[in-house]
């Protein structure tokens, strides 16, 4: 979609864009010297660390880590999808989108949220006049006061309620449709989706409810039955009973993902109020991010069961790439043929809340699932394992966790951590290339790597904070230059020589779809400290000199390296020659 409409159109929006005007539009921004600040809309907090930055065009927090540019606050807060937040900027500045076609103007949202709504409290309603709903709960465990908390209604059985009470004009049909609520059908009639059915409202990090989860009262098929994809709802990023938690706590000091809308429901009945459901999805690394970005303790709570262990594996590959020092992920599995509803109301909260404390901690789960896939007492199936953990340890940022977890995986297979680190190593480079082509791993690391701030780093960081700057560096300078995230440095140089124009918030949108994207915008953050005299060219300037200062040497000792070993050939021994 986002490939529709033309890059310069983009990058000319995003530059003319006052992320200032966009944010302050919908919470109360506070001028702080060049810079806006304000209470993070994205997770709790009394003191504001979220900070707009009119220069660079963008929005950082610097309690939760969130950022982006206007673009990305839309997405966040408004909940839009990417071509979706870019019409909205662009009627905000009364721009038409090049590419014509659907330009629904953002605020036609607000009907569909109120339709929702309208909607939500009316099934509200039915459950009341409907005994045999109520009764489901109750026999469920569910009293009126969490039903009234998680806004719990009936659909009775029918075709036509919602579409007869909703529907009552074309364009009211239209926007039922919309909702997902309703379903045409071939011959143009339409009919509800949702019939005989407890519905549970799925809410937004607003509170606006975007969707709909319906269980059959009894044996129904499907068991339950949601929402189709709407404008509103993007199923791979919600959480259902995430709006309801924040709600219950002033501090999310832990989460507690599980499966099923009933099982949040149920652990909320009994004062657990820190759960939340993937909505009938893996759990995905969106949904990660929303949870890291509100809490350092993620437990994932699933079924003992063969599906169970499936999914938590699935969890625990989408989770590697946010496992760092200080968060704690946690696996837990609850003995066979219990979910957390039935755990919690056989058992009740003190057992729960015990079976997460003993939950697996990630590094555990992950060795012991790999070491149950293969044979650990001979020595082919130990070199086995360290094939298998290649691709995983791959993914974990590198940092004091993943070196931890190589020492211990190092002792599962009888290595010395140095040599079992040397064979996981070497898979770095088919893992980046094969799982995303066009992400080099070199790239990747510069940016997510935990070590020292390096001269690379501190180039982009430059590059990032003065676009400007670029102008006449000489980017053949890092040609040969053999350093983590040198490509990246080199391709944002490209970039900004090719598009004089382009704003710090413009670079963080071009690689949006990039993995280091996100880590980008950390970069971005990073405010260079600047004296009277400063001069970001030249300090570029000198940044790049380094680096083919270093990248001589290395090649200078690799040739050096090579001729004591073996001997050199004509060219090589010239290109020292030159080289000294
Ligand atoms: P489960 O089958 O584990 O149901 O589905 P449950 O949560 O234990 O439900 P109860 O206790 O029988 O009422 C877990 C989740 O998977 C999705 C739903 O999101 C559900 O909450 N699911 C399940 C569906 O979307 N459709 C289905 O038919 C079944
Ligand atoms: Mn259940």
């Amino acid at each position: 979609m986002a490939g529709l409409i033309p890059q310069d159109f983009i990058d000319d929006l995003i530059a003319r864009a006052d992320v200032v005007e966009v944010i302050g539009k919908r919470i109360q921004l506070k001028k702080a010297g060049r810079e806006f600040k304000a209470c993070c809309p994205f997770h709790d907090e009394k003191t504001p660390s979220f900070t707009v930055s009119p220069g660079k065009g963008f929005y950082h927090c610097f309690g939760c880590g969130a950022h982006g540019t206007a673009i990305g606050f839309l997405m966040e807060y408004e909940h839009m999808s990417f071509v979706e937040a870019i019409e909205g900027l662009a009627s905000i500045m009364g721009v038409e989108v090049p590419r014509s076609e659907s330009d629904r103007p953002a605020r036609r949202y607000d009907e569909l949220f109120s339709l929702m709504a309208n909607i939500e409290q009316h099934w509200q309603g039915r459950l009341r006049d409907h005994p045999v709903a109520v009764d489901y709960l109750k026999q469920r465990g569910i009293d009126g006061a969490t039903a009234k908390r998680f806004g719990i209604g009936y659909a009775p059985d029918g075709w036509s309620n919602v579409l007869d009470k909703f529907g009552k004009s074309p364009e009211a049909t239209e926007r039922l449709l919309a909702t997902g609520l309703i379903i045409r059908k071939d011959n143009g009639k339409h009919y509800d989706r949702f019939r005989e059915r407890i519905m549970f409202p799925i809410r937004d990090p607003r509170g606006r409810t975007i969707g709909f989860g319906g269980r059959a009262l009894g044996d129904g098929e499907p068991k339950y039955l949601n929402s189709p994809e709407t404008v509103l709802f993007h199923k791979g990023r919600e959480l259902y009973g995430l709006y309801e938690a924040r709600q219950a706590l002033r501090h999310i000091e832990k989460l507690v993902v599980v499966e099923g809308y009933m099982d949040v429901v149920a652990l909320a009945r009994h004062g657990i109020d820190f759960s939340v459901a993937t909505l009938g999805t893996a759990t995905t690394t969106d949904h990660l991010n929303v949870l890291f970005r509100l809490t350092e303790n993620v437990y994932f709570c699933f079924d003992g069961d063969r599906a169970g262990k499936a999914a938590a594996w699935r969890a625990l590959e989408n989770a590697l790439p946010q496992v760092r020092e200080g968060r704690q992920i946690r696996f837990v599995f609850l003995p066979e043929g219990h979910d957390p509803d039935s755990y919690v109301n056989e058992f009740g909260s003190d057992a729960f809340v015990k079976a997460l404390d003993n939950g697996v901690a990630l590094s555990d789960f992950l060795i012991g699932g790999l070491a149950s896939q293969v044979d650990m007492t001979t020595i082919d199936g130990k070199a086995r394992l360290a094939e298998l953990a290649k691709p995983l340890v791959h993914r974990i940022p590198q940092g004091v966790y993943r070196e931890l977890l190589i020492d211990s995986l190092a002792e599962s297979v009888g290595l010395p951590p140095g040599k079992l680190e040397k064979m996981l190593g070497k898979a770095e480079d088919r893992a980046g290339h094969s799982a995303q082509p066009h992400i080099s791993t070199r790239r990747r690391q510069a940016v997510t790597g935990g070590g020292r701030p390096s001269v690379v780093r501190r180039a982009i960081t430059l590059l990032l904070n003065h676009p400007g700057a670029v102008d006449k560096l000489d980017i053949e300078k890092l040609a040969g230059v053999n350093r983590r995230g040198v490509e990246l440095l080199h391709d944002l140089i490209e970039t900004v020589q090719e598009e004089p124009h382009i704003t710090t918030a413009g670079l963080l949108e071009r690689w949006r779809h990039d993995e280091e994207g996100r880590h980008l915008g950390k970069l971005a953050a990073i405010e260079v400290p600047e004296e009277e005299d400063f001069d970001a060219a030249a300090e570029l300037e000198a940044c790049l000199d380094q680096l083919a200062l270093a990248g001589r040497r290395e090649r200078i000792d690799f040739l050096i390296e090579k001729q004591k070993l073996s001997s050199l050939s004509d060219d090589e021994k010239g290109e020292l020659r030159a080289l000294h």
